[in-house]
């Protein structure tokens, strides 16, 4: 025993003499860590430094990594920040809000690193990343009527659970990809084929937990009506860290029907720009329960256009409705596929019925990363033949740009622009995707994919919405503007884009409950002070 303190004692003053005769001042990672040790965890099991990485330890880059989706932000010369805390606990939360504050360092909140921009896991100063991929519990209520599912649940896992426990008679209404975190996906609306019927994931969000600026944990009752409207829709990492949904399942048919109609040129006589006329009359007035996605591609100097469908109901009723509102396209029942709900997330994943089991969703680490570029746009007029003429023209040009075209209506017309912080309601016939993806490094080929997307989306500006130009705020797009220097002015560049009118009200509560404006980031909603 008392050996072992002389040896402490030792060592102690070694590193001591070290530091001092260097005289260099200590890293801004150990001071970092230093403070964070400081807290006490809840559970003495989960000391922190077990879950805090720095740029030293061997699987930094890995764990960095980990939750990269586009490889743009991810180089030699990307700034990497002075530490990465995994949490596992709600304290070491409020130990990296606390420690981050004190030593002036910025946060980024990751869950499922999604963000097309890499908002979760970049900055242009010091900054610490807070990923939450261990804080992934879902717990159901008995009756099966709602959960509790934690930020760095994924998509996935959360369809997956449903499903499991309700023997596939529930669901919940979010987006396609099952690697998005519950945690930015939420917050930012969350879309997907069930929206028509539904609404988006914000729509049946009951009761939040989060983590203050002050390190405080409230849920719905105790932070305020006005903030948990923000967080449903306006980007929560401009306010607070997410811990935790309270989501409503929402019933789902024993079977759904789903199908994916290509067509190049023309499909029994009628040709594409005529389906995509009549596409556009009906798809966001059909019955609710049918949703149509058209993607617009180039395939072999020709446009192809994808009719991708979910029903909410049998193939019978389904052709009923197709027979009825759009004829032109000719579903026929060999065309239609009926399946679980948990089956059809992924059929639209494109995975082949029958080649893997439904846990494939539960996969977190995609096997293969890619570059991309997205943006994002609304339609709340028709576009006219000429119109789509000129538009296929710009696509041939620009054969690395797709297009999806995704309907509105239905619920998503029926909640008010104000019920949430996300704007996009009734009047919106559909938002467009931009989608470039490539798949090596380097900067002639990011250029031209980039400058495609670009030329595409000068060329539908005359179509889509205008003062402001709408965009939704899970496309994350840093063209539309960015703020270094968080002033009102600044944000309000890309606030009325992602927001409209309920941008206003967004800074209001940003200044109520983050006045010193510790949750920025390069998109965040400024103060009211900076003005
Ligand atoms: C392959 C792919 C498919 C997609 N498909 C869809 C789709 O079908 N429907 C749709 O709506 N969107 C879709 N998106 C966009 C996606 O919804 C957004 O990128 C979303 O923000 C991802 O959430 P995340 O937690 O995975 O991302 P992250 O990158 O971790 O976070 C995104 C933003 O939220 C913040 N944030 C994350 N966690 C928290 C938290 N716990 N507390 C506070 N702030 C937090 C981050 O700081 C960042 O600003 C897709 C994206 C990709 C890459
Ligand atoms: C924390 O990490 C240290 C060093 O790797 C290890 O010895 C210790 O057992 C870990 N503690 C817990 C509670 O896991
Ligand atoms: C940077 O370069 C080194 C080799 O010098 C390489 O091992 C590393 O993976 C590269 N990538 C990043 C993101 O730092
Ligand atoms: C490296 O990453 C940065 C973002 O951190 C990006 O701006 C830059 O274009 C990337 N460089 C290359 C060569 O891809
Ligand atoms: C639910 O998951 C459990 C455990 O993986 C499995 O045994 C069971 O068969 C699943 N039930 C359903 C209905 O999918
Ligand atoms: C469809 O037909 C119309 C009229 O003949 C034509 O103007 C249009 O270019 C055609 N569209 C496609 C995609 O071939
Ligand atoms: C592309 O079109 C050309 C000319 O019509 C044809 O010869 C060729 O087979 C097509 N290629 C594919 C992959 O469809
Ligand atoms: C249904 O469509 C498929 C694919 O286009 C086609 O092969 C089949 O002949 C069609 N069947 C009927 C009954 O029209
Ligand atoms: C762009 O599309 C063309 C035609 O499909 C293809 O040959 C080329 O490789 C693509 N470029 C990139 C960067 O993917
Ligand atoms: C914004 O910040 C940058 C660097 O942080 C600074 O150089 C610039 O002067 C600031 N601009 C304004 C308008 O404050």
């Amino acid at each position: 025993m008392k050996s072992l303190t002389i040896h402490t004692l030792i060592i102690t003053i070694f590193f001591f003499t070290i530091s001092t005769s260097f005289a260099s001042p200590p890293r801004l990672e150990d001071v970092f860590s230093q403070c964070t040790t400081d807290f006490k965890p809840s559970n003495p099991n989960f000391p922190i430094q077990n879950f805090t990485y720095t740029q030293q330890d061997p699987s930094f880059l890995t764990i960095l990594n980990n939750y990269v989706r586009n490889l743009r932000y991810f180089n030699n010369t990307t700034r990497k920040p002075v530490a990465i805390v995994a949490a596992a606990d709600v304290t070491h939360i409020q130990a990296t809000i606390t420690c981050a504050k004190r030593l002036s360092l910025q946060l980024r909140i990751r869950s499922g690193g999604h963000d097309y921009d890499g908002m979760s896991y970049l900055s242009t100063v010091e900054f610490v990343v807070l990923d939450m991929f261990n804080l992934r519990s879902i717990e159901f209520d008995p009756k099966l009527d709602t959960a509790w599912v934690q930020s760095g649940a994924t998509l996935g896992e959360i369809y997956y659970g449903v499903a499991n426990k309700s023997n596939d008679l529930r669901g919940f209404p979010a987006g396609i990809c099952p690697g998005l975190g519950a945690g930015g996906h939420f917050s930012g609306g969350g879309y997907g084929n069930m929206m028509r019927k539904y609404g988006l994931s914000i729509d049946n969000i009951i009761d939040a937990k989060i983590v203050d600026a002050k390190g405080r944990v409230l849920d719905r009752s105790s932070m305020g009506e006005d903030l948990f409207w923000a967080l449903r829709g306006g980007g929560a990492a401009s306010f607070c860290v997410v811990l935790a949904w309270k989501i409503k399942l929402v019933p789902v048919p024993g079977k759904v029907t789903v199908f994916n109609v290509e067509t190049v040129g023309n499909r029994g006589g009628v040709n594409t720009t005529e389906l995509v006329l009549k596409w556009q009359e009906i798809a966001d007035k059909t019955d609710d329960n049918l949703f149509i996605r058209l993607t617009l591609s180039t395939s072999n100097k020709t446009v192809k256009a994808s009719f991708m469908g979910m029903f909410l109901g049998d193939s019978a009723k389904l052709l009923e409705i197709m027979n009825t509102d759009f004829p032109e396209l000719g579903l026929n029942k060999s065309e239609c596929l009926e399946m679980k709900w948990i089956e059809s997330v992924l059929f639209w994943l494109s995975i082949p019925p029958g080649t893997a089991p439904t846990s494939v969703i539960l996969n977190r680490i995609p096997q293969k990363q890619i570059y991309l570029k997205r943006k994002s746009d609304y339609v709340q007029k028709p576009i006219s033949r000429t119109g789509l003429d000129a538009i296929f023209k710009v696509l041939l040009e620009n054969e690395n740009v797709t297009m999806a075209w995704n309907p509105y209506g239905g619920r998503m017309s029926e909640i008010p622009s104000t019920e949430t912080a996300f704007p996009h309601r009734a009047g919106n016939m559909f938002k467009i995707q931009y989608a470039a993806n490539w798949f090596v490094q380097g900067e002639a080929v990011a250029n031209e994919c980039l400058s495609q997307t670009e030329r595409v989306f000068e060329a539908m500006s005359p179509y889509v919405s205008e003062n402001p130009r709408e965009a939704f705020l899970n496309y994350r797009d840093v063209d539309i503007g960015t703020s270094l220097n968080s002033t009102y002015e600044e944000g309000k560049v890309y606030g009325v884009k992602y927001f409209k009118n309920n941008f206003e009200r967004l800074v209001k509560v940003k200044s109520r409950v983050d006045p010193d404006n510790f949750f920025r980031y390069e998109q965040s909603i400024p103060v009211l002070s900076s003005h």
